[in-house]
């Protein structure tokens, strides 16, 4: 059913999340369901997001943040490893024209050291072809883990520190924030993860401080534009106090 994004957007008015995180789960499960190489299902995942950040975008979001490859992802057997990265090859290199047409700014949250070499490329191919751009920040966190991520930016601001540009004194929780890979976006508003589990899994923990949850049993495949925009409803209703009282 295609979404009428203009009406919900004056339905969610003000209730619509600056920054949303994802948690992209049950891409395998989606295709062992099928008989299928859990490759299959990461393809699926793929073709998913493609509505889920153009609703997004026309919405008014302005931070998108999708957990495609944690630091643990490693672990898996070769060859997923390499048909998610070929996967992300595709899309950095297929999928940049179109984001670029429509304003998308995209950022690569996470380790560039540790990725193959072409990957690598094609990242900050697209990085630098879309820095300019105005509209959704597009963050993809590939190789990405946030207490690295935390690690990294703690080892930036000693290095300023040692090289006498910031004084030990003046490291405030504003200055650690602006030194993670998402530094200078909102923070995150709404965490949605799909696939049923309920856990983090090493997904932006400094960021998500005050961010509402979201746990949605669809696997990653099936979230469907509809059920996004259920979730982002469901969050404009939400009564957020940031420790306060009201
Ligand atoms: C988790 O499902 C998903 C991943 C490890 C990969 C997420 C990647 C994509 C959606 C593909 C592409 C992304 C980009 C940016 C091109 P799982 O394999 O852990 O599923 P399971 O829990 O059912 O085993």
């Amino acid at each position: 059913m295609q979404i009428d994004v203009q009406k919900e957007k004056l339905t969610l008015g003000e209730r619509l999340p600056a920054h949303v995180g994802i948690i992209m789960d049950g891409n395998g499960r989606w295709a062992t369901k099928r008989g299928m190489p859990r490759a299959f299902g990461h393809r699926a995942g793929t073709e998913r997001l493609r509505g889920i950040i153009r609703i997004s975008s026309d919405l008014g979001i302005k931070a998108l943040s999708l957990y495609a490859f944690s630091t643990e992802n490693w672990k898996r057997p070769k060859a997923e490893v390499d048909a998610l990265f070929g996967l992300f090859m595709e899309y950095f290199t297929n999928e940049v024209e179109e984001l670029h047409a429509n304003n998308v700014r995209i950022r690569m949250l996470g380790e560039k050291e540790g990725l193959p070499a072409n990957v690598r490329a094609s990242v900050i191919a697209a990085e630098e072809k879309t820095a300019r751009n105005t509209g959704l920040a597009l963050n993809v966190a590939l190789n990405y883990g946030s207490r690295s991520e935390t690690v990294r930016a703690v080892k930036k601001l000693a290095a300023e520190v040692a090289a006498k540009r910031l004084d030990a004194e003046a490291i405030d929780e504003e200055k650690l924030l602006a030194a993670l890979d998402t530094g200078g976006l909102p923070e995150l508003d709404l965490l949605i993860r799909t696939g049923g589990d309920q856990r983090l899994s090493n997904f932006l923990l400094l960021q998500a401080a005050y961010a509402e949850f979201a746990f949605v049993d669809a696997l990653w495949p099936d979230f469907t534009d509809e059920l996004y925009m259920g979730v982002l409803r469901d969050f404009a209703q939400r009564n957020r106090r940031f420790g306060g009282l009201k």
